[in-house]
């Protein structure tokens, strides 16, 4: 049977900004992730993801884009964007690109003609509609609303740069189609949908109600997420990505309350796949994993993802408690994702183990978050910090020159270059778990019965066990060991599982 290539596929994240610069000027951009496609290739992913890469002011790291048809000139030129795409394409990657459906920049045309009726432009509160139309936040901080001179107000649930678009207007709908096909006939293998529960607001704007929490993964139901409504643009999106040849793939950011939730995005006739950010959230604990496992795994017929990592939130090495026990935790979460069924998505630098950056200088901090939270919230930079490829030279490879974020000094031994000469390292870790990921024959998922603090599932012959717990473990040791993301011992015909560890046996 001819599966499709996502279903099982290893997708790396590439946040251009901070992958390599390939003219020098400290920002990453296409011509500089080109140059490293044979990188990806030998690390063993299957795709690549872009962060986008578009025209815009860059309020939001590109999250505001000015024109969905055309390169930004910090990034390159929409040659640079085709040669990249048909490099990875030669060299067997597929490639993801980003489409932002939400919100547009401010400086896009349709805004700046004040072409109203395809943004969210209200009336305000109180005599002289001087209050904000509801009581809805930006997910950035403060209102989610800015009033302009006329004294209307447009809704913007992220910055003031990047009003909301109006999905009630079928102009948008239709523009939507178009950059879909315009990328689609570049040669891109699918889209990563941003804020794909944003688009539809509940009708009539009403209030929440009370201060929401500015996250974008909430329990509660919100009237600007997850409205039923947005599946029906998914379902148009669906037939024109069916109209290509070669599996063109779509991939939802759609924070939704629950598992349930999420996999109405993934429903035959809408996208096909949906990050799973419960996986993110869960905390380093067995029964934890196992309950998003469980969830993950009941909620819908199409293949599963899991990520670890990637551009919002802290890196998972300084989530899972920093240091060697962070990094300790982060190998075997890689051997625990990399062996469930279905497809993994690896964000730049976590094959390397990079922490998050805590102590960046305030004055280099562009997170709009940081500006918006009048200087409280440091917002999302500490996991942007440019990758170090090798251990010397301005910005350990980045770039010939400064990288727009600086790169904590140790890094240099966090390097692509020191790394792949050591074989106990993070990245060799990587190479090694996703090339046996290739050749396994992975049966049918099954949980194994294991003491409190042990998961364990097996997938045919295939066996994956990890050790959450503080003491080590032993395990009849009959079958044979693939991999353990530490060192183990053996004594007596057992396995003894060190604390925070995985291994893979068959
Ligand atoms: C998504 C992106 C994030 C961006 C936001 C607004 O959540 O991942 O980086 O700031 O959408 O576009």
């Amino acid at each position: 049977m001819n599966r499709e290539w996502w279903r099982d596929a290893v997708v790396y994240q590439v946040y251009v900004r901070s992958f390599a610069d390939g003219d020098g000027d400290g920002i990453g951009d296409l011509p500089g992730a080109r140059s490293r496609l044979p990188y990806l290739a030998d690390l063993g992913v299957d795709a690549v993801w872009l962060t986008p890469f578009y025209t815009s002011p860059m309020a939001d790291g590109g999250y505001d884009v000015a024109d969905y048809r055309d390169v930004d000139p910090l990034f390159g030129t929409l040659n640079d964007a085709a040669s990249l795409i048909s490099d990875a394409h030669e060299l067997g990657l597929r490639v993801i690109v980003d489409i932002v459906p939400n919100h547009s920049s401010d400086r896009h045309e349709w805004f700046r003609a004040g072409l109203r009726d395809r943004y969210i432009f209200r009336p305000g509160r109180g005599e002289g509609g001087e209050f904000a139309p509801n009581d809805w936040e930006s997910l950035f901080g403060g209102p989610a609303w800015t009033r302009v001179p006329d004294g209307s107000w447009y809704l913007h649930l992220f910055d003031p740069h990047q009003p909301d678009l109006n999905w009630d207007n079928p102009e948008v709908h239709a523009e939507f189609l178009d950059i879909l096909r315009f990328w689609l006939d570049l040669g891109v293998d699918g889209f990563r949908v941003d804020v794909a529960h944003g688009m539809v607001k509940a009708p009539g704007l009403p209030d929440v109600g009370h201060p929401a929490q500015s996250e974008l993964l909430g329990a509660e139901p919100l009237p600007y997420f997850d409205q039923d409504g947005v599946h029906d643009i998914y379902r148009a999106w669906r037939q024109v990505l069916d109209e290509y040849p070669g599996d063109r793939m779509g991939v939802a950011e759609a924070w939704a309350p629950n598992a349930e939730r999420t996999a109405l995005y993934v429903r035959p006739d809408e996208l096909h796949q949906a990050f799973n950010f419960h996986f993110l959230k869960a905390s380093w604990q067995a029964e934890s994993f196992r309950t998003v496992i469980d969830e993950t795994l009941a909620a819908s017929e199409a293949p599963p993802t899991w990520v670890l990592s990637n551009h919002d939130v802290h890196r998972h090495v300084t989530r899972y408690g920093g240091g060697e026990t962070g990094r300790r935790r982060a190998r075997a979460a890689a051997m625990l994702m990399l062996a469930l069924p279905g497809s993994a998505y690896v964000y730049q630098g976590e094959e390397l183990g990079l922490p998050e950056v805590l102590d960046l200088p305030e004055e280099v901090l562009r997170d709009p978050t940081w500006e918006r939270s009048g200087h409280t919230v440091r917002g999302r930079d500490g996991c942007r910090v440019p990758i170090p490829w090798t251990s010397t030279g301005p910005s350990l490879g980045f770039s010939e020159g400064t990288g727009w974020l600086p790169q904590p000094e140790d890094w240099a031994k966090l390097s692509v270059a020191e790394q792949r000469a050591s074989p106990d390292s993070m990245l060799s870790l990587y190479r090694a778990v996703l090339r046996l990921r290739r050749t396994l024959p992975f049966g049918d998922f099954e949980w194994l019965d294991q003491p409190p603090d042990v998961l364990g599932f097996r997938r045919g012959d295939f066996h994956c066990v990890v050790n959450f717990g503080a003491s080590v473990v032993r395990l009849a040791g009959s079958r044979r060991m693939l991999m353990a993301s530490s060192y183990y011992g053996l004594e007596g015909g057992e396995v003894l599982l060190p604390p925070d560890t995985a291994l893979w046996w068959a």
